[in-house]
């Protein structure tokens, strides 16, 4: 049966051969190559953070806060990291999260089409931002046989939220997540010294331009006149929802309803009696509020509450050994952000593939040395590492 540990072997065959990896092994060099490859108010927009970004940084050193016990002569030459998610077997606890800027990340300006299309050859699912280059459909459309997930920014019209909800069930999406912790833009000092905001500027509102209800609002076309498309998406884009919300956000689909950005167990509880399908935990990768608490902090408080319920997550995700501590803490599946932006910069849908497979490769590898054949042997081998302050 091939394992995701199967890529290493490949690297050092082809290297055999004088082929060595076009990208780089690992999240720094990713994230090196992309700085150079990105025009630098895109680096800044997907690299940065609120406030100092010490919410971002935490993220990241959180997963050093936990290690993981090696057993040996378990002979785990088969591991399992296929999951259940909403009804379906996915061969990989991975998802690629909702990068409303991925669009512009390669270097064609269709990153959600190539992200989509990394997908399909990976069978990692996409969950496809509201904020793209491409039109939902068209995102839809290059998903092959992986399943997708539409993520909503809820805007403030209710007919608009309503025909982006059924746009997404009649192009295939087999779930909507509904992002809570952006109806605000958080303060962000890297875009703010230059005034770069993407979206003002007319880039990733694809799915507003195509969008029958937003088109209706407009006294011309978009294409006739850019600056009331950005003016009308300006008012209408936050919506402050709340819990009296829920039950209309409910009634739109019979798909299943993710919350994202929930980190607080009462709102867990809260969202499972409203009738959702799962909680995302996140805390947006530290780019919205810098409040200090990591999100893999908060997620078994999260995973506890829900009783259940799936838990996604993501927020510092950097490497193979990050996704089992993800596992480990009992997230259902666990999302990539930065990373996979900074592989689609390096090498579009291929680079992104590498990502996938490198985070892959390693979490499998990991799992190999220390004796876990599948994903219930995980938490048993998670022990918090005493803080050093190194
Ligand atoms: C540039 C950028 C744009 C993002 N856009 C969205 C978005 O449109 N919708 C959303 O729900 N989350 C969005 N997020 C948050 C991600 O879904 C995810 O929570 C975050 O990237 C996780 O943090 P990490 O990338 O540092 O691991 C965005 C993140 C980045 C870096």
């Amino acid at each position: 049966m091939p394992q995701f540990g199967d890529y290493q072997n490949e690297i050092y065959l082809n290297a055999l051969f004088g082929v060595v990896p076009k990208y780089p092994m690992a999240f720094a060099g990713w994230e090196q190559a992309a700085q150079a490859a990105l025009p630098p108010s895109v680096w800044s927009y997907v690299a940065g953070g609120a406030g100092d970004e010490l919410t971002q940084r935490a993220n990241v050193r959180a997963f050093e806060r936990w290690g993981l016990i090696p057993r040996m002569l378990v002979g785990a030459a088969e591991r399992d990291l296929s999951v259940e998610l909403f009804g379906q077997r996915l061969a990989s606890p991975l998802f690629l999260s909702p990068v409303g800027v991925i669009g512009l990340c390669a270097q064609d300006g269709h990153g959600d089409l190539a992200t989509a299309r990394a997908s399909a050859r990976t069978g990692v699912p996409m969950v496809a931002s509201t904020l793209s280059m491409d039109p939902l459909e068209d995102v839809a459309g290059e998903l092959g046989a992986t399943p997708g997930l539409f993520q909503l920014y809820t805007p403030t019209d209710r007919e608009l939220a309503a025909s982006l909800v059924h746009r997404a069930e009649a192009a295939g999406f087999r779930g909507i997540v509904v992002t809570l912790d952006t109806w605000v833009t958080g303060w962000r000092p890297r875009d703010l010294s230059t005034g770069n905001f993407p979206q003002l500027r007319g880039a990733c509102l694809a799915n507003y331009t195509s969008d029958p209800v937003f088109r209706a609002a407009l006294a011309k076309p978009p294409e006739q006149d850019p600056g009331a498309v950005v003016a009308l998406f300006s008012r209408i884009f936050g919506n402050p929802l709340t819990w009296d919300d829920l039950p209309w956000l409910r009634s739109l689909t019979t798909l299943p309803l993710v919350l994202k950005g929930i980190c607080h167990p009462d709102d867990v509880r809260r969202a499972r009696d409203a009738g959702v399908d799962g909680v995302y935990c996140s805390n947006h990768g530290g780019r919205q509020a810098n409040g200090g608490l990591p999100a893999l902090e908060a997620l078994p408080g999260v995973v506890a509450a829900a009783d259940g319920l799936p838990v996604l997550f993501d927020s510092g995700v950097r490497s193979g050994a990050d996704v089992v501590k993800a596992l480990a803490l009992g997230a259902t599946a666990v999302g990539v952000g930065r990373p996979y932006a900074y592989g689609l910069a390096l090498g579009g849908a291929d680079g992104i593939v590498h990502v996938l497979r490198s985070l892959l490769a390693e979490a499998d590898l990991l799992m190999a040395v220390n004796g876990y054949p599948g994903l219930a042997d995980l938490p048993a081998g998670l022990r918090r590492v005493p803080d050093t302050g190194a």
